[in-house]
C-alpha cells in the first residue's frame, strides 16, 4: 500500500519545518497543507534567496511538485492572492479544497477586537482571524471556498449573517461591509482562485492509488494543538499528525513515515506557559543568534532551552519515526547548554505534560558547549560535544534524530 509521508512541528511552532519540507519536497510528487492558515510562516532560503510562505505549500519551490491546500485549512483569499504573486505558472500545480473554510476580513477584525478586550489575559494571537474562522466553521455559520463559485449567493448569506450578529459587531466596534462591497471583493477572489478550486479529497486518493509520492506539511507545533497543547494558549486547529487525516480526508492507515521537527532549543510566540524559557542573557543570545523574530508578525520570540518532557509528549502523540533537529548552529559558542529534563510543579517532580503547565519550573541538565557546527554536512565532522548533545537528546526523548540542520541553506543538512 502506498503511504504518505508527514512532517509535523514538535514544539511551539517555528521549528524550521519549511527547510525540511523544502528538502523532502524535492523527492515528492505532491505537497499538502492540512491545517491552520496564514498564521503560519515558513522561511525558506534557496540559493541565497528568501521566501516567506504562509499558506502556500512548500512544494511550490520544486517545479516538479504539485501542491494541495486541504479542507482543514482556513484560507484568507486576500492574503493568499498576494502570496501567489511571488510565483509563476501555478495552474495545474496548485489545488485548493472546495471544503476549506474562508477566512474573511471580518474574522481578523473579530480576532483583534477579542484580544484587545481580553487585556492582560490575551492569548497573543497573530491577529489574522484564525480563531474566529474556525469558530464559524464549528458553529456551522462559516463559508467554504467552494461557495466562491456563486458569489451572489455567498454575499447574500454573509449579509444575512451580519444582520443576525449586528449587536456583537457593534459592541466590538467593527463595521461590516455592504452587500455591494462584499460582492466586489468576493468576485475578485473568485476570478483569481476559480482555476484552483477542486475536490482535493478525491484528488489525493487518486494520487495515492496511482502510487505517487505525497508529503503532508504540518503548520504550527504540537504544543499549540487545540486539544493537546497548552490550552487556552493554543491555536484553533489540530496541529498534530491526526490533523493530517482530518484536514485532507485521509485515513490513519494512509500515514506512513512521520518526521517530527524540533529546534535544538525552544521558542514560543504569544502568551502561555513555557517552562524552559530563559529570560536572561542566554535567552537574548538565542534570539539574536537564531534571528528569532516572527515571519508572520515580526514579534520577538520568547527563547529558552530544549524541553525533553514536551518532546516526549510530542513524539508519542504524533507517532514520530525520526526527529529532524534544526538550528544546531544557533547553540554555537555557548559555554554551557541546558536541557529541561523534568518539571518541578509545587515541589513535585513531573516528567510528563500535565493538565496545566502554568507555574511549572524547569529541572535542567547541563551539557558542555562547542565552538562551531555551522555548515557541517556530515555527522562525523561535528565537534564531539555536539555529538554528545545530540545522542543524549535521542536517548532522553526515545526517538532517533535522523536529520540535523546546521544553517538555513538547503545543503547544510546532515542526513544520518
Ligand atoms: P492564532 O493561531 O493566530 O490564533 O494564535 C494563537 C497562538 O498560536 C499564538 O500564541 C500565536 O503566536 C501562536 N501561533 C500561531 N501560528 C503560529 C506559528 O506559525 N508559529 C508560532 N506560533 C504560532
Amino acid at each position: 500500500m502506498n503511504r504518505v509521508n508527514l512532517v509535523v512541528g514538535l514544539q511551539w511552532g517555528d521549528e524550521g519545518k519549511g527547510k525540511i519540507v523544502d528538502h523532502l519536497a524535492q523527492n515528492h510528487d505532491f505537497v499538502c497543507r492540512f491545517g491552520g492558515g496564514h498564521n503560519a510562516g515558513h522561511t525558506i532560503v534557496v540559493d541565497g534567496k528568501k521566501y516567506a510562505l504562509h499558506l502556500m505549500p512548500s512544494g511550490v519551490l520544486n517545479p516538479k511538485a504539485k501542491n494541495i491546500i486541504g479542507n482543514g485549512v482556513v484560507l484568507s483569499p486576500s492574503n493568499f492572492i498576494k502570496e501567489m504573486e511571488q510565483f509563476k505558472n501555478l495552474e495545474g500545480r496548485l489545488f485548493i479544497s472546495d471544503k476549506a473554510h474562508l477566512l474573511l476580513p471580518y474574522h481578523a477584525l473579530i480576532d483583534q477586537a477579542k484580544e484587545r478586550l481580553k487585556g492582560d489575559k490575551a492569548i497573543g494571537t497573530t491577529g489574522k482571524g484564525i480563531g474566529p474562522a474556525y469558530v464559524d466553521k464549528v458553529a456551522r455559520v462559516g463559508h467554504r471556498v467552494g461557495e466562491l463559485l456563486d458569489v451572489e449567493e455567498l454575499s447574500s448569506k454573509i449579509v444575512n449573517y451580519f444582520s443576525h450578529t449586528k449587536p456583537i459587531f457593534d459592541a466590538m466596534g467593527i463595521d461590516t461591509p455592504t452587500r455591494e462591497e462584499l460582492l466586489e471583493e468576493l468576485s475578485h477572489y473568485r476570478d483569481i482562485l476559480k482555476p484552483y478550486i477542486t475536490d482535493t479529497t478525491k484528488l489525493i486518493w487518486s494520487v495515492i492509488d496511482e502510487g505517487r509520492s505525497v508529503l503532508l506539511e504540518g503548520a504550527q507545533g504540537t504544543m499549540l494543538d487545540i486539544d493537546h497543547g497548552t490550552y487556552p494558549f493554543v491555536t484553533s486547529s489540530t496541529t498534530i499528525s491526526a490533523g493530517a487525516c482530518l484536514g485532507l480526508g485521509l485515513s490513519p492507515k494512509d500515514i506512513g513515515d512521520v518526521t517530527g521537527i524540533a529546534k535544538a532549543y525552544c521558542t514560543r510566540v504569544g502568551n502561555g506557559p513555557f517552562p524552559s524559557e530563559d529570560l536572561g542573557a542566554d535567552g537574548n543570545r538565542l534570539r539574536e543568534q537564531g534571528h528569532e523574530f516572527g515571519t508572520t508578525t515580526g514579534r520577538p520570540r520568547r527563547c529558552g532551552w530544549f524541553d525533553v518532557v514536551a518532546l516526549k509528549h510530542a513524539v508519542r502523540i504524533n507517532g514520530v519515526d525520526r526527529i529532524s533537529l534544526m538550528k544546531l548552529d544557533v547553540l554555537d559558542g555557548f559555554e554551557k547548554i541546558k536541557v529541561c529534563i523534568a518539571y518541578d510543579i509545587d515541589g513535585k517532580r513531573v516528567d510528563y505534560v500535565p493538565y496545566d503547565l502554568e507555574g511549572a519550573k524547569p529541572i535542567y541538565k547541563e551539557f558542555k558547549g562547542w565552538k562551531s557546527t555551522k555548515g557541517v554536512r556530515e555527522f562525523k565532522d561535528l565537534p564531539q560535544t555536539a555529538k554528545d548533545y545530540i545522542e543524549s537528546l535521542e536517548e532522553m526523548v526515545g526517538c532517533r534524530i535522523g536529520i540535523i540542520s546546521t544553517s538555513p541553506e538547503r545543503e547544510d543538512t546532515i542526513i544520518r
